[in-house]
């Protein structure tokens, strides 16, 4: 006891020493190192993770705690809903249900009502789908049938193949489908030069005119090279299916694969979307006709990073479009473990552009419900050449003359399990970076950033600590985004427990797995920048 007192009086006394360096330093923003680190131990700043928690209900996962994979929207006009299907995250459990298919349904994208289970793995050691896979959903009459991928680990022993395609149909989009045993397997086409021994699911039904295409993942020898490829297939009666060959492999870029691919029209344009397996980006191509050839978008190669996958568009009566992805989760549930299948939905609003690139932004009906309370922000610091632009408001022009030389206002932890930072940036000059930190144990080197980097026409989510990020430095993730001196962008940062997406201008995103994101410190930054961020807000449902 009495050396713990002896302790706090010699902290105190170094606390009021350091304080004066610290106001010094404000009115004076030439600063060095040893200064800075003074300044971070007057202000303890929080930034250690909060426990994962399960009750998202924007990023959906399920209510008994799984985590979601794999969506296939299907919009159902009768009842103004989306209906989401899944494969429910459930493995290696004592039940072995190898990811069985559930469903969410919405109206709003911010609430969801979850059905039951609409398909189950088969228990039969040789049935072809022993573990359920991704697949798609189309309505025929009054039936809807459901395509989706077997896989069957014990295909040596049932002389059979390890993936194939299966349907099932209801009469219900929201009850269990029946399987129909009797409908024949797709199977990979044999002495083609495709692999033979695996890669052949994630079926993509749809229709175009009179006829029905399926899109399947799968991978071939083209001229001497394996490539992930998308094959296609014909139907006029979603029974009888023809091979049509491959329908595009890769072009310029080789995949190992191109999963779950989807074909959406939009006007007169078709879009291909697929993502790749190996780097986790979503990629999409265009063209004018539904065999291609297909060409990359004229602007950002994408709009979205590599913690969105699988993305798939639903249409809803409305003409609004939104494609409905996944964020992994980390093991371990910290932001140093790896990528896990698994995690949580995500969904934007997607539309062209004049010149037909695709690009995203935020839900109306999820932004109006986020837009519902505004919070009050506290200021926890700022530190260097910080100026108020206008009073009364949180807007702020942050001048760093030097290179890691970070300036900063740093705010308190947002007590709420979910809500949406928003802010107006813009920047007079930039020779590094600026934008937001998450996570701040201190205001110049740790904490997580999620930056504009202009020098290279992105936006970028970096865990490297920013003290040591370089031009070379891998992001943690990152999006496309050309910007220019003196232009407003609008930035959104939607926050739920770990999930972070941030929507960048309302047309590109950056999905984010964040374990301490949640009450902590963050702040606005700029480092060797001159940028202003006006308006910053917080709000909450
Ligand atoms: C199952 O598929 C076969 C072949 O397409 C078809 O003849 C039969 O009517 C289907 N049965 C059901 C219950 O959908
Ligand atoms: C791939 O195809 C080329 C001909 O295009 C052939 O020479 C080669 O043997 C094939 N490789 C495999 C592994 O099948
Ligand atoms: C399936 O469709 C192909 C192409 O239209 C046709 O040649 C074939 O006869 C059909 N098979 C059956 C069983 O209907
Ligand atoms: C939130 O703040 C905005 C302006 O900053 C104001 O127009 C709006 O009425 C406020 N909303 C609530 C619920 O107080
Ligand atoms: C802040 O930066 C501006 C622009 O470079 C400069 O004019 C001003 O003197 C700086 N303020 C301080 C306190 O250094
Ligand atoms: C900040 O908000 C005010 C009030 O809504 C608005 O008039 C102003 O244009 C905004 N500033 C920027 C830079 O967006």
């Amino acid at each position: 006891m009495k050396n713990s007192n002896v302790k706090i009086g010699v902290m105190a006394i170094l606390c009021v020493v350091i304080f004066s360096c610290k106001q010094e330093k404000i009115a004076d923003p030439i600063s060095d190192g040893v200064h800075l680190k003074s300044k971070s131990q007057v202000n303890a700043l929080v930034c250690t993770q909060q426990t994962e928690q399960t009750d998202y209900t924007i990023y959906k996962m399920t209510s008994d705690g799984y985590r979601v994979g794999d969506m296939a929207p299907y919009y159902d006009s009768g009842t103004g809903k989306f209906i989401t299907y899944f494969l429910k995250d459930i493995w290696n459990d004592a039940t072995d249900t190898r990811h069985p298919m559930y469903a969410f349904t919405t109206d709003n994208f911010h609430s969801y009502t979850p059905t039951g289970e609409i398909l189950g793995s088969s228990s039969a050691t040789c049935a072809q789908d022993n573990a359920v896979g991704a697949g798609s959903v189309v309505k025929s009459g009054s039936t809807y049938y459901f395509f989706y991928s077997g896989r069957n680990n014990n295909y040596v022993t049932c002389g059979s193949k390890l993936e194939g395609i299966v349907r099932a149909s209801s009469t219900s989009l929201t009850s269990a489908f029946t399987k129909n045993t009797s409908f024949p397997t797709i199977t990979v086409p044999t002495g083609q030069g495709y692999d033979e021994n695996d890669n052949f699911r994630d079926p993509y039904v749809f229709l175009d005119g009179s006829t029905w295409h399926m899109l399947i993942t799968a991978r071939k020898n083209v001229s001497g090279t394996w490539r992930g490829v998308i094959v296609r297939y014909t139907s006029t009666d979603l029974t009888n299916w023809t091979h049509q060959g491959v329908l595009y492999d890769g072009g310029s870029a080789t995949y190992f694969n191109m999963e779950c691919p989807q074909m959406v029209k939009m006007g007169s344009t078709y879009y291909l979307i697929y993502s790749d397996q190996q780097n986790k980006y979503m990629y999409y191509r265009k063209s004018s006709s539904l065999t291609g050839p297909w060409s990359l978008p004229a602007g950002n190669s994408r709009f979205e990073g590599n913690s969105f996958f699988a993305g798939k568009v639903a249409t809803d009566q409305f003409g609004d479009s939104y494609i409905f992805g996944w964020t992994q989760i980390l093991s371990g549930h910290t932001d140093s473990g790896s990528w896990i299948w698994g995690g949580n939905m995500v969904v934007h609003k997607i539309y062209q552009l004049a010149n037909g690139d695709l690009a995203v932004t935020i839900p109306h009906t999820l932004q109006a419900n986020l837009n519902t309370n505004n919070y009050s922000l506290l200021k926890e610091s700022q530190w260097g050449n910080v100026t108020n632009t206008v009073p009364g408001t949180e807007s702020y022009r942050i001048i760093s003359p030097a290179s890691f030389d970070v300036a900063n206002v740093i705010y308190k932890p947002i007590n709420q399990q979910k809500y949406k930072i928003s802010a107006t940036v813009r920047y007079a000059s930039s020779a590094k970076d600026f934008g937001f930190m998450i996570g701040a144990c201190d205001g110049y080197n740790d904490f997580y950033s999620l930056r504009f980097v202009p020098s290279q026409n992105r936006f970028s989510f970096d865990k490297t600590p920013h003290g040591s990020i370089t031009t070379s430095t891998v992001a943690t993730n990152d999006v496309p985004f050309p910007m220019s001196p003196n232009t407003d962008y609008s930035v959104e940062i939607v926050v739920e427990n770990s999930m972070v997406v941030v929507y960048i201008n309302n047309v590109a995103a950056l999905s984010c797995r964040i374990y301490k994101a949640q009450a902590t410190n963050w702040g606005v930054f700029s480092d060797n920048s001159d940028a202003t961020f006006s308006n910053i807000s917080v709000k909450y449902p």
